[in-house]
């Protein structure tokens, strides 16, 4: 991930560590910057780890006012320096960072080397900025003809820029698949993959869209099509503040996504829940035109990864439960190799916090081919996957900058029970007052979070406890069956504890013989239609001597003889329950991973976002 600055006076360094800093989350193996000096040369540091060590070998350097950065999350090739972004050409004059991935780059290597250049890393970015100069020096073109010639014979996705120390006045940005950002100041522009890196300078941005490249300077941005057409662009305002993107005294961007709960889905339900002469209704802009569409389909499809397709989950059960129309649940990165059956009359959502998961903006790709209506559900504003569905809704939870998504998932959760809803009121398969009630209820949840969020306490007592535990066992049943894989999915994360999530009725077909004294087992066992089935399943766990921890409802008294420790949660109609139970095992999993001395926001191996498939 990279940002950019073209600036008039004002040297480079310090404005791209501050950027790399802010996208630090999103690949953090090794980081590098590239700066034009005065007299025209290019100046590179890079080095393997984090920002910080970047920062400490170039603290006394100076600058020029031009210059790239970049963050990396490894694809080709170790994470070490030579691998680190930017590269640099064969002559030392051209300079990229490059995110995303060029699928022919073993072809246009071998045809590199055939004509002498010689290559330091196993990148594919390294193999893109020598063809850049290979094509500059054979057609004598200047570098903007040169990486837009260069990008007709790529295949595959990158977002890239590219200086040059001929031409050290611009930059030249490209996009393909990878997002790109172009934030428009006043005799300065600041480029980036994402927004959150450049909104402490400038709130009017450019989103370039694929198949453009741009030729950034302090005072213009001039973007072309490909083919060399000139295309007009919109400029649009940031959605977001800097406050939002800070720590704001917590000591992980994790655990203050986590208590920002109560104002995230408050952020989810405003101006979407009306009430009139006592009367709940359901308003989505997004989705006004298609509800009709919507309420007459024969089967919706769920696309996503990793968190998103746990909160996919338990739309499922949303759905199916109000409106009656078939679901099925895919992960994006399955469904879209396997010539999947799509009707045109299907419908297709796309959930994804980010927008940008390559494996679900692929999966978009193929259902639109095949004539289905697609739907987006994203966090991020002006995301690739909000730009290619044909309508949607944004969750509006806000940046989530911890890798380990929480915030968004409880906002993924709000919005699809609003769906939901209105797809079921057009329906006519739920009546006013009842549509009345859960609304109500929805309205009531960010007061629950909070009540939710006053018992920290505990959740920190039994971390204390069970840190150096090996495995962990979830279980959960009905709508509290996908809480159950993701609790397991957010230790799995940030602690690098193994563990499993199960419906808890399936424990007895092979987990069970897990079960001893070292295997906690976490428990979604509140008063819900299934309760005295979940009751059964932990008395069987009891019986074999597991150590039980239950997330359970406020008031129930029974549970306390059969857990070693309960966490209370309040009282909540089943279908929105997810949205409580999840809360404490993202704080059971954000403590343990502290005690385990776990860097929580930026876990190993892991991305935010991961735009390579
Ligand atoms: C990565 C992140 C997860 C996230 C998943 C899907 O694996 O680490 O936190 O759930 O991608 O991301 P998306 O942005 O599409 O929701």
């Amino acid at each position: 991930h990279f940002c950019v600055k073209s600036r008039g006076a004002e040297d480079a360094n310090p404005i791209l560590i501050n950027g790399l800093k802010r996208l630090e989350y999103r690949g953090y193996d090794s980081s590098g910057i590239c700066t034009i000096s005065d007299s025209n040369k290019l100046l590179i540091h890079k080095t393997k780890g984090k920002v910080s060590e970047l920062e400490l070998m170039i603290s006394k350097q100076s600058s020029g006012s031009i210059g790239i950065g970049h963050t990396r999350w490894a694809t080709h090739g170790a994470p070490n320096n030579v691998n680190a972004h930017p590269h640099l050409s064969n002559s030392k004059k051209i300079a990229i960072v490059h995110n995303g991935i060029i699928e022919n780059y073993r072809t246009l290597k071998l045809q590199l080397i055939d004509k002498g250049y010689t290559f330091l890393s196993e990148t594919d970015s390294e193999v893109l900025v020598n063809l850049i100069e290979e094509i500059s020096k054979k057609t004598h073109s200047d570098i903007e003809t040169s990486v837009r010639l260069a990008l007709r014979e790529v295949i595959g996705a990158y977002g890239i820029s590219v200086i040059s120390s001929d031409e050290p006045n611009k930059i030249i940005v490209a996009k393909n698949g990878s997002p790109i950002v172009i934030g428009i100041g006043d005799n300065e522009k600041y480029i980036s993959s994402d927004a959150t890196s450049i909104a402490p300078h400038v709130k009017r941005v450019i989103y370039l869209s694929n198949s453009e490249i741009a030729t950034v300077t302090a005072t213009d941005v001039i973007v072309k099509s490909i083919e060399n057409v000139f295309i007009p662009k919109e400029i649009e305002e940031l959605s977001f503040s800097i406050e939002q993107i800070e720590k704001g005294g917590f000591p992980h961007f994790m655990i203050k996504e986590i208590f920002e709960q109560p104002e995230s889905i408050q952020n989810t339900i405003r101006g979407r829940i009306y009430f009139e002469n006592g009367s709940g209704r359901i308003q989505l802009g997004g989705l006004a035109d298609y509800l009709d569409r919507l309420a007459s389909a024969k089967r919706f499809i769920f696309c996503a990864c990793g968190t998103s397709w746990h909160a996919s989950l338990v739309g499922e059960y949303l759905f199916e439960h109000f409106t009656r129309i078939p679901v099925c649940v895919e992960y994006a990165s399955e469904f879209r190799y396997r010539n999947p059956i799509i009707y045109k009359d299907d419908i297709v959502f796309f959930i994804s916090q980010s927008g940008e998961t390559a494996d679900t903006l692929a999966a978009l790709k193929e259902a639109k081919s095949k004539g289905a209506l697609t739907i987006g559900i994203c966090n991020v504003v002006g995301s690739s996957i909000s730009r290619e569905t044909e309508c949607g809704v944004y969750i509006h939870a806000g940046p989530e900058i911890g890798v380990a998504s929480t915030k968004a998932f409880t906002s993924q959760v709000i919005t699809l029970s609003l769906i939901a809803l209105a797809i079921a009121s057009k329906r006519g398969e739920i009546s006013t007052k009842l549509i009345t009630e859960y609304l109500h209820e929805l309205n009531s949840i960010p007061k629950k979070i909070q009540n939710l969020l006053s018992q920290n306490s505990i959740m920190q007592e039994i971390a204390k406890e069970f840190n150096n535990a090996s495995n962990f066992l979830y279980l959960g049943r009905g709508f509290n069956f996908p809480v159950a894989l993701e609790g397991a999915l957010k230790l799995k994360e940030i602690s690098y504890i193994h563990a499993e999530g199960y419906p808890a009725a399936e424990l007895k077909h092979g987990p069970i013989a897990l079960i001893d004294e070292f295997m906690p087992v976490v428990f979604i066992a509140i008063k819900d239609s299934l309760y005295p089935k979940i009751i059964s399943n932990i008395e069987e766990i009891k019986a074999r001597g597991g150590r039980i921890i239950a997330i359970a409802s406020e008031g129930d008294t029974n549970i306390e003889s059969l857990a070693e420790y309960v966490i209370r949660v309040p009282q909540i109609i089943d279908f929105f329950s997810p949205v409580l139970t999840s809360i404490p095992l993202q704080l059971l999993a954000y403590y343990i991973a502290v005690l385990r001395g776990c860097d929580v926001d930026q876990p190993r191996n892991l991305a935010k976002s991961v735009t390579v498939e």
